[in-house]
């Protein structure tokens, strides 16, 4: 690593490890903004007094921040630090707390999110959701991602979940708009700031809960744990092979818990191979938690469907 314990004195009284000196941050352009924290394209020195630069994400705390935010804030800096690296999970890059606002700087990611990511490789791509399920189901029959692809991006997601278990860290809000997609088109896990409030038990008491992609225990009970993250990834699964649909569709909110409730699950889509929808996703979708295979079950399960003949 470039950066670290050889910052020269004068960048600032609290030497530590990931602080980056100000100066050799800029932020360039105004990604996203949510209510305590903007998302950030920017740049920065990567090496102290180098020209060398390199782009980056940064998370910025907002001024409005409240005391529980910014604890927020900096617990997901905390557990990034903690993190080793991981080809798919979001790398820190350092972080800049010596004043307000703070800053979390990331590996950037130019693929955008992996929502964004399959919106744009649907068959004769539209920028617009479609939401005609029809329309786009008579679209997936001339595909533009094998089928290879698509295992490799679901292993690449089930690779950085089982890494994260590591540090005995949970996802939470697993679906394909929170993972990200970098160089090359691999998935990467970020944003890990949800850690802190679900020690606080507070989470999903908003309407803006991702019911579509929770396990029933967690919208039920608000029991969260591994097995609500492999749920959720069955449905990430479901997402990649419909190219970015919403989940359900056609349905309201309340269908969806009712039908899950009762023992409906989404069906197999009509490209997806037999051994996929049975071996992985259907599994996924257990209604006992303790009964989801683990991530390195799913892992061998793709790994054994990738080298197998159709
Ligand atoms: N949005 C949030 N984090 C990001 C990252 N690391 N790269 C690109 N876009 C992002």
């Amino acid at each position: 690593q470039p950066r670290g314990e050889d910052l020269p004195k004068q960048y600032g009284k609290v030497r530590h490890h990931w602080e980056i000196a100000r100066r050799d941050i800029r932020l360039t352009e105004l990604k996203a903004k949510g209510s305590y924290v903007e998302v950030w394209r920017g740049r920065m020195r990567k090496f102290p007094n180098k020209r060398e630069i390199m782009k980056i994400a940064i998370k910025k705390i907002v001024g409005e921040a409240t005391e529980k935010e910014r604890k927020f804030f900096l617990s997901e800096m905390e557990v990034m630090k903690m993190l080793q690296i991981h080809t798919n999970v979001i790398k820190l890059i350092g972080c800049y707390t010596l004043n307000e606002p703070w800053l979390i700087l990331l590996e950037y990611a130019p693929e955008g999110t992996l929502l964004q990511y399959l919106h744009s490789r649907r068959p004769g791509h539209q920028a617009v959701e479609i939401t005609v399920q029809d329309r786009l189901m008579a679209r997936l029959k001339n595909t533009t991602m094998s089928a290879h692809r698509i295992l490799a991006l679901a292993a690449q997601v089930v690779s950085g979940l089982d890494h994260i278990t590591k540090f005995k860290l949970i996802y939470y809000r697993l679906q394909a708009a929170s993972i990200l997609v970098g160089c090359g088109g691999i998935c990467k896990l970020s944003g890990f700031g949800f850690q802190q409030d679900i020690a606080e038990r507070n989470l999903y008491e908003s309407s803006s809960a991702p019911l579509r992609w929770m396990s029933l225990e967690c919208i039920e009970k608000k029991v969260f744990n591994v097995a609500s993250d492999i749920w959720s990834f069955g449905v990430v699964v479901w997402e990649i092979l419909h190219f970015g649909m919403t989940p359900y569709p056609d349905m309201g909110p309340q269908e969806v818990l009712e039908k899950i409730k009762s023992g409906y699950r989404m069906p197999k889509p009509p490209h997806c191979s037999e051994a996929l929808y049975k071996k992985v996703i259907l599994p996924c979708w257990h209604v006992k938690p303790d009964q989801r295979p683990a991530y390195r079950e799913i892992l061998d399960r793709l790994t054994t469907l990738a080298t197998q003949p159709e």
